[in-house]
Protein backbone atom coordinates (compact mmCIF):
# COMPACT_ATOMS: atom_id res chain seq x y z
CA UNK A 1 0.00 0.00 0.00
CA UNK A 2 1.30 3.44 -0.38
CA UNK A 3 1.37 6.11 2.37
CA UNK A 4 -1.70 8.07 2.94
CA UNK A 5 -1.01 12.00 2.65
CA UNK A 6 -2.20 13.13 6.36
CA UNK A 7 -3.16 16.53 7.42
CA UNK A 8 -0.77 16.76 10.26
CA UNK A 9 -1.35 20.27 11.29
CA UNK A 10 -3.20 22.97 10.00
CA UNK A 11 -2.65 27.17 9.91
CA UNK A 12 -3.32 30.10 8.64
CA UNK A 13 -2.44 33.96 9.17
CA UNK A 14 -4.15 37.21 8.07
CA UNK A 15 -3.40 40.86 7.91
CA UNK A 16 -3.91 43.23 10.99
CA UNK A 17 -5.88 45.87 8.90
CA UNK A 18 -9.86 44.80 8.49
CA UNK A 19 -11.24 47.17 5.91
CA UNK A 20 -15.27 47.09 6.26
CA UNK A 21 -17.72 47.51 3.20
CA UNK A 22 -18.46 50.79 4.44
CA UNK A 23 -14.60 52.10 4.58
CA UNK A 24 -14.24 50.66 0.91
CA UNK A 25 -17.88 52.78 0.30
CA UNK A 26 -15.60 56.11 0.73
CA UNK A 27 -13.62 55.36 -1.75
CA UNK A 28 -15.52 53.32 -4.21
CA UNK A 29 -18.77 54.23 -5.67
CA UNK A 30 -20.46 51.35 -4.24
CA UNK A 31 -22.53 50.38 -0.94
CA UNK A 32 -22.18 47.87 2.23
CA UNK A 33 -25.99 46.83 0.99
CA UNK A 34 -25.08 45.75 -2.69
CA UNK A 35 -22.22 43.61 -1.71
CA UNK A 36 -23.61 41.94 0.93
CA UNK A 37 -26.95 41.17 -1.04
CA UNK A 38 -24.89 39.87 -4.18
CA UNK A 39 -21.61 38.14 -2.10
CA UNK A 40 -21.91 37.86 1.51
CA UNK A 41 -19.30 39.77 2.30
CA UNK A 42 -19.13 42.38 5.03
CA UNK A 43 -15.49 42.92 5.75
CA UNK A 44 -12.04 41.90 4.03
CA UNK A 45 -8.05 41.71 5.27
CA UNK A 46 -5.72 44.26 3.86
CA UNK A 47 -1.85 43.53 3.65
CA UNK A 48 0.22 45.97 5.06
CA UNK A 49 3.52 47.02 2.87
CA UNK A 50 5.56 44.31 4.97
CA UNK A 51 2.51 41.18 4.53
CA UNK A 52 3.84 40.05 1.14
CA UNK A 53 3.15 36.27 -0.50
CA UNK A 54 6.02 35.14 1.38
CA UNK A 55 6.19 36.54 4.69
CA UNK A 56 2.34 35.63 5.15
CA UNK A 57 2.44 32.60 3.82
CA UNK A 58 5.93 31.89 6.42
CA UNK A 59 3.54 32.95 9.13
CA UNK A 60 0.76 29.80 7.96
CA UNK A 61 3.34 27.29 7.80
CA UNK A 62 4.55 28.37 11.00
CA UNK A 63 1.46 28.03 12.98
CA UNK A 64 0.77 24.39 10.33
CA UNK A 65 3.95 23.22 11.70
CA UNK A 66 2.98 24.13 15.33
CA UNK A 67 0.06 22.78 15.12
CA UNK A 68 1.19 19.02 13.69
CA UNK A 69 4.16 19.68 16.93
CA UNK A 70 6.61 19.41 13.95
CA UNK A 71 9.93 21.13 13.01
CA UNK A 72 11.58 23.23 10.34
CA UNK A 73 13.82 19.83 9.83
CA UNK A 74 10.82 17.48 8.95
CA UNK A 75 10.04 19.25 5.83
CA UNK A 76 10.99 17.70 2.75
CA UNK A 77 9.55 19.96 0.48
CA UNK A 78 7.17 23.28 0.08
CA UNK A 79 4.66 24.38 -2.29
CA UNK A 80 3.29 27.70 -2.21
CA UNK A 81 0.42 28.28 -4.49
CA UNK A 82 0.13 31.77 -4.99
CA UNK A 83 -0.90 34.32 -7.75
CA UNK A 84 0.68 36.92 -6.07
CA UNK A 85 4.79 36.28 -5.69
CA UNK A 86 7.06 38.60 -3.54
CA UNK A 87 9.28 38.16 -6.59
CA UNK A 88 9.36 36.04 -10.13
CA UNK A 89 11.90 34.21 -9.12
CA UNK A 90 13.19 32.99 -6.08
CA UNK A 91 9.53 31.38 -5.93
CA UNK A 92 7.87 32.57 -3.00
CA UNK A 93 8.52 28.97 -1.43
CA UNK A 94 12.43 29.33 -1.04
CA UNK A 95 11.50 32.76 0.64
CA UNK A 96 10.19 30.77 3.19
CA UNK A 97 11.97 27.94 3.40
CA UNK A 98 14.95 30.37 4.11
CA UNK A 99 12.41 32.37 6.41
CA UNK A 100 11.63 28.79 8.36
CA UNK A 101 15.06 27.90 8.65
CA UNK A 102 14.49 24.76 6.07
CA UNK A 103 17.93 23.29 4.83
CA UNK A 104 16.75 20.34 2.60
CA UNK A 105 14.16 19.23 0.00
CA UNK A 106 12.33 21.34 -2.87
CA UNK A 107 10.19 24.19 -3.39
CA UNK A 108 8.59 25.56 -6.19
CA UNK A 109 5.07 27.86 -6.82
CA UNK A 110 2.22 26.70 -8.29
CA UNK A 111 -0.06 29.35 -10.13
CA UNK A 112 -3.83 27.85 -10.29
CA UNK A 113 -5.38 31.08 -9.21
CA UNK A 114 -8.33 30.60 -6.76
CA UNK A 115 -7.76 26.49 -7.53
CA UNK A 116 -4.24 26.87 -6.32
CA UNK A 117 -4.35 25.13 -2.88
CA UNK A 118 -6.26 22.02 -4.27
CA UNK A 119 -3.88 21.93 -7.46
CA UNK A 120 -1.22 21.96 -4.98
CA UNK A 121 -3.11 19.32 -2.50
CA UNK A 122 -3.36 16.77 -5.33
CA UNK A 123 0.73 17.83 -6.42
CA UNK A 124 1.91 17.12 -2.91
CA UNK A 125 -0.38 13.97 -2.30
CA UNK A 126 0.86 12.67 -5.43
CA UNK A 127 4.94 13.13 -4.23
CA UNK A 128 3.77 11.70 -1.08
CA UNK A 129 2.15 8.44 -2.20
CA UNK A 130 4.88 7.92 -4.78
CA UNK A 131 7.68 7.93 -1.88
CA UNK A 132 9.43 11.41 -3.06
CA UNK A 133 8.71 12.98 0.06
CA UNK A 134 7.16 12.53 3.97
CA UNK A 135 6.53 15.62 4.61
CA UNK A 136 6.00 18.67 3.02
CA UNK A 137 4.28 21.74 3.62
CA UNK A 138 1.29 23.09 0.76
CA UNK A 139 0.54 26.60 1.38
CA UNK A 140 -1.62 29.29 -0.17
CA UNK A 141 -0.91 32.38 0.38
CA UNK A 142 -2.14 35.79 -1.72
CA UNK A 143 -2.11 39.76 -1.99
CA UNK A 144 -5.07 40.44 -3.87
CA UNK A 145 -5.41 44.29 -3.22
CA UNK A 146 -1.93 44.35 -4.89
CA UNK A 147 -3.57 43.69 -8.16
CA UNK A 148 -7.32 44.94 -7.92
CA UNK A 149 -8.34 47.77 -10.39
CA UNK A 150 -9.81 50.11 -7.82
CA UNK A 151 -11.78 52.32 -10.67
CA UNK A 152 -13.69 48.49 -11.39
CA UNK A 153 -16.17 48.67 -8.75
CA UNK A 154 -17.34 45.01 -9.88
CA UNK A 155 -14.17 43.04 -8.98
CA UNK A 156 -12.28 45.17 -6.29
CA UNK A 157 -14.77 44.96 -3.27
CA UNK A 158 -14.24 40.92 -3.92
CA UNK A 159 -10.90 40.20 -2.71
CA UNK A 160 -8.94 40.48 0.65
CA UNK A 161 -5.29 38.92 1.68
CA UNK A 162 -4.13 36.19 3.77
CA UNK A 163 -2.90 33.04 3.94
CA UNK A 164 -3.81 29.18 4.72
CA UNK A 165 -1.44 26.36 5.48
CA UNK A 166 -1.44 22.27 5.58
CA UNK A 167 1.83 20.05 6.93
CA UNK A 168 1.18 16.73 4.67
CA UNK A 169 2.97 13.69 6.30
CA UNK A 170 2.99 10.04 4.94
CA UNK A 171 0.97 7.71 7.28
CA UNK A 172 1.55 4.27 6.83
CA UNK A 173 0.28 1.00 8.11
CA UNK A 174 -2.62 -1.76 7.30
CA UNK A 175 -6.13 -0.21 7.31
CA UNK A 176 -4.94 3.49 7.39
CA UNK A 177 -8.42 5.32 7.07
CA UNK A 178 -7.03 8.82 7.01
CA UNK A 179 -5.74 11.59 5.26
CA UNK A 180 -6.37 12.34 1.49
CA UNK A 181 -8.82 9.79 -0.44
CA UNK A 182 -8.52 11.66 -3.54
CA UNK A 183 -7.89 15.16 -5.72
CA UNK A 184 -9.21 15.57 -9.04
CA UNK A 185 -7.85 18.76 -10.80
CA UNK A 186 -9.16 20.03 -13.95
CA UNK A 187 -8.82 23.29 -16.44
CA UNK A 188 -10.16 24.29 -19.54
CA UNK A 189 -7.88 27.20 -21.00
CA UNK A 190 -10.64 28.44 -23.90
CA UNK A 191 -12.20 29.87 -21.00
CA UNK A 192 -9.23 32.17 -20.41
CA UNK A 193 -10.88 35.35 -21.04
CA UNK A 194 -13.65 35.86 -18.59
CA UNK A 195 -11.41 35.78 -15.11
CA UNK A 196 -7.55 37.29 -15.71
CA UNK A 197 -4.59 39.00 -15.06
CA UNK A 198 -3.93 41.51 -17.58
CA UNK A 199 -0.44 41.70 -17.33
CA UNK A 200 2.49 40.22 -15.57
CA UNK A 201 6.37 40.51 -15.38
CA UNK A 202 6.95 39.51 -19.41
CA UNK A 203 4.75 41.80 -20.28
CA UNK A 204 6.03 45.21 -21.77
CA UNK A 205 4.59 48.00 -19.66
CA UNK A 206 1.99 46.19 -17.95
CA UNK A 207 2.09 45.27 -14.28
CA UNK A 208 -1.22 43.57 -14.15
CA UNK A 209 -4.74 44.29 -13.04
CA UNK A 210 -7.71 41.78 -12.25
CA UNK A 211 -10.29 41.72 -14.91
CA UNK A 212 -13.34 39.77 -14.45
CA UNK A 213 -16.79 38.73 -16.01
CA UNK A 214 -18.93 37.89 -13.12
CA UNK A 215 -22.02 36.49 -14.60
CA UNK A 216 -19.82 34.21 -16.77
CA UNK A 217 -17.88 32.73 -14.11
CA UNK A 218 -20.87 32.80 -11.69
CA UNK A 219 -22.42 29.97 -14.38
CA UNK A 220 -19.20 28.05 -15.17
CA UNK A 221 -18.84 27.82 -11.61
CA UNK A 222 -22.13 26.81 -10.38
CA UNK A 223 -21.85 23.88 -13.02
CA UNK A 224 -18.11 22.76 -12.75
CA UNK A 225 -18.53 22.61 -8.78
CA UNK A 226 -21.35 20.58 -9.15
CA UNK A 227 -19.68 18.21 -11.15
CA UNK A 228 -16.45 18.40 -9.38
CA UNK A 229 -18.57 17.52 -5.63
CA UNK A 230 -19.71 14.31 -8.16
CA UNK A 231 -17.04 13.17 -9.27
CA UNK A 232 -15.15 13.12 -5.72
CA UNK A 233 -18.08 11.13 -4.28
CA UNK A 234 -18.81 9.11 -6.95
CA UNK A 235 -14.78 8.25 -6.91
CA UNK A 236 -15.13 6.79 -3.38
CA UNK A 237 -18.26 5.70 -3.85
CA UNK A 238 -19.44 7.46 -1.32
CA UNK A 239 -22.69 9.90 -1.28
CA UNK A 240 -23.31 13.35 0.17
CA UNK A 241 -24.86 11.60 3.08
CA UNK A 242 -21.23 10.76 4.44
CA UNK A 243 -19.98 14.04 3.73
CA UNK A 244 -19.21 16.03 7.33
CA UNK A 245 -18.19 19.17 6.17
CA UNK A 246 -17.83 20.99 3.03
CA UNK A 247 -14.77 23.58 2.79
CA UNK A 248 -15.65 25.17 -0.37
CA UNK A 249 -13.53 28.28 -2.25
CA UNK A 250 -14.67 31.11 -0.85
CA UNK A 251 -15.42 33.81 -3.95
CA UNK A 252 -19.87 34.26 -2.94
CA UNK A 253 -21.98 33.48 -0.65
CA UNK A 254 -24.62 32.25 -3.26
CA UNK A 255 -22.43 29.86 -4.97
CA UNK A 256 -21.42 28.34 -1.79
CA UNK A 257 -25.33 28.07 -0.74
CA UNK A 258 -26.02 26.55 -3.98
CA UNK A 259 -23.18 23.92 -2.75
CA UNK A 260 -24.54 23.33 -0.29
CA UNK A 261 -28.03 22.65 -1.16
CA UNK A 262 -26.65 20.00 -4.07
CA UNK A 263 -25.04 18.05 -1.34
CA UNK A 264 -28.34 18.36 1.15
CA UNK A 265 -26.19 19.52 3.66
CA UNK A 266 -27.24 21.97 6.47
CA UNK A 267 -26.37 25.09 6.38
CA UNK A 268 -24.39 24.60 9.64
CA UNK A 269 -22.37 21.65 7.92
CA UNK A 270 -20.88 24.33 5.06
CA UNK A 271 -17.73 26.24 6.59
CA UNK A 272 -18.16 29.93 5.24
CA UNK A 273 -15.39 33.04 5.42
CA UNK A 274 -16.43 34.62 2.94
CA UNK A 275 -18.39 37.17 5.03
CA UNK A 276 -15.22 38.24 6.95
CA UNK A 277 -12.41 37.27 4.26
CA UNK A 278 -14.00 37.93 1.51
CA UNK A 279 -12.47 36.36 -1.91
CA UNK A 280 -8.31 35.41 -0.65
CA UNK A 281 -7.97 33.17 -3.82
CA UNK A 282 -5.68 30.51 -3.01
CA UNK A 283 -5.39 31.36 0.49
CA UNK A 284 -9.26 31.34 0.70
CA UNK A 285 -9.84 26.97 0.86
CA UNK A 286 -6.72 26.73 3.50
CA UNK A 287 -7.82 29.74 5.63
CA UNK A 288 -11.45 28.23 5.71
CA UNK A 289 -10.20 24.86 7.00
CA UNK A 290 -7.79 26.61 9.66
CA UNK A 291 -10.66 28.76 10.86
CA UNK A 292 -13.42 24.95 11.53
CA UNK A 293 -10.19 23.19 12.65
CA UNK A 294 -9.40 25.79 15.14
CA UNK A 295 -12.67 26.75 16.73
CA UNK A 296 -13.52 22.81 17.06
CA UNK A 297 -15.80 22.13 14.58
CA UNK A 298 -13.71 19.74 12.10
CA UNK A 299 -12.71 16.70 14.26
CA UNK A 300 -10.15 14.17 13.49
CA UNK A 301 -11.82 11.10 11.92
CA UNK A 302 -14.49 13.77 9.84
CA UNK A 303 -14.50 13.56 6.19
CA UNK A 304 -14.33 16.47 4.93
CA UNK A 305 -14.34 18.02 1.07
CA UNK A 306 -12.82 20.62 -0.56
CA UNK A 307 -13.74 22.41 -3.75
CA UNK A 308 -12.49 25.12 -5.77
CA UNK A 309 -12.33 26.87 -9.30
CA UNK A 310 -10.31 29.77 -10.35
CA UNK A 311 -9.26 32.27 -13.46
CA UNK A 312 -8.45 29.63 -15.91
CA UNK A 313 -10.49 28.03 -15.74
CA UNK A 314 -9.33 25.75 -13.24
CA UNK A 315 -10.82 23.75 -10.99
CA UNK A 316 -10.74 20.84 -8.81
CA UNK A 317 -11.68 18.91 -5.70
CA UNK A 318 -9.87 16.76 -2.51
CA UNK A 319 -11.54 14.71 -0.56
CA UNK A 320 -9.87 14.15 3.44
CA UNK A 321 -10.17 12.20 6.23
CA UNK A 322 -8.68 14.39 8.52
N1 LIG B 1 -21.48 48.32 -6.03
C1 LIG B 1 -22.62 48.75 -6.56
N2 LIG B 1 -23.05 48.40 -7.79
C2 LIG B 1 -22.28 47.58 -8.49
C3 LIG B 1 -21.06 47.09 -7.99
C4 LIG B 1 -20.68 47.49 -6.71
N3 LIG B 1 -19.53 47.07 -6.14
N4 LIG B 1 -20.50 46.28 -8.92
C5 LIG B 1 -21.34 46.25 -9.97
N5 LIG B 1 -22.41 47.05 -9.72
C6 LIG B 1 -23.58 47.30 -10.56
C7 LIG B 1 -23.24 47.20 -12.03
O1 LIG B 1 -22.71 48.42 -12.48
C8 LIG B 1 -24.58 46.90 -12.61
O2 LIG B 1 -25.31 48.09 -12.68
P1 LIG B 1 -26.29 48.40 -13.95
O3 LIG B 1 -27.32 47.30 -13.90
O4 LIG B 1 -26.80 49.75 -13.61
O5 LIG B 1 -25.40 48.31 -15.14
C9 LIG B 1 -25.26 46.03 -11.57
O6 LIG B 1 -24.55 46.28 -10.34
C10 LIG B 1 -25.20 44.55 -11.87
O7 LIG B 1 -23.86 44.21 -12.22
P2 LIG B 1 -23.45 42.73 -12.52
O8 LIG B 1 -21.96 42.67 -12.69
O9 LIG B 1 -24.30 42.20 -13.64
O10 LIG B 1 -23.86 42.05 -11.14
P3 LIG B 1 -24.08 40.54 -10.80
O11 LIG B 1 -25.44 40.34 -10.31
O12 LIG B 1 -23.56 39.61 -11.84
O13 LIG B 1 -23.12 40.40 -9.52
C11 LIG B 1 -20.92 39.54 -8.99
C12 LIG B 1 -21.73 40.64 -9.66
C13 LIG B 1 -19.46 39.79 -9.26
C14 LIG B 1 -21.21 39.60 -7.50
C15 LIG B 1 -21.37 38.16 -9.55
O14 LIG B 1 -21.37 38.19 -10.95
C16 LIG B 1 -20.48 37.06 -9.10
O15 LIG B 1 -20.43 36.77 -7.92
N6 LIG B 1 -19.81 36.39 -10.03
C17 LIG B 1 -18.91 35.29 -9.71
C18 LIG B 1 -17.69 35.86 -9.11
C19 LIG B 1 -16.76 34.82 -8.66
O16 LIG B 1 -17.13 33.85 -8.09
N7 LIG B 1 -15.49 35.11 -8.93
C20 LIG B 1 -14.39 34.43 -8.42
C21 LIG B 1 -14.20 33.11 -9.01
S1 LIG B 1 -12.68 32.60 -8.41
Amino acid sequence: MPPRSILAGIGAYLPERVVTNDELARTVDTTDAWIQERTGITQRHFAAPHETAAFMGTAAARAALADAGAQPSDVDGIIVATSTPDQAFPATALRVQAALGVTKGFGFDLAAACAGFVYALSVADAMIRSGQARGILVIGSEVYTRILNWQDRGTCVLFGDGAGAVFLTAGEGAGIDQGILSTHIHAQGTLGDILYVDGAVGQPDKPGHLVMHGREVFRHAVTRLAEAVEEALAANSLTPADIDWLVPHQANRRIIDAMGRKLGLAADRVVVTVDHHANTSAASVPLALAEAWKDGRIKRGDLVLLEALGGGLVWGSALVRI
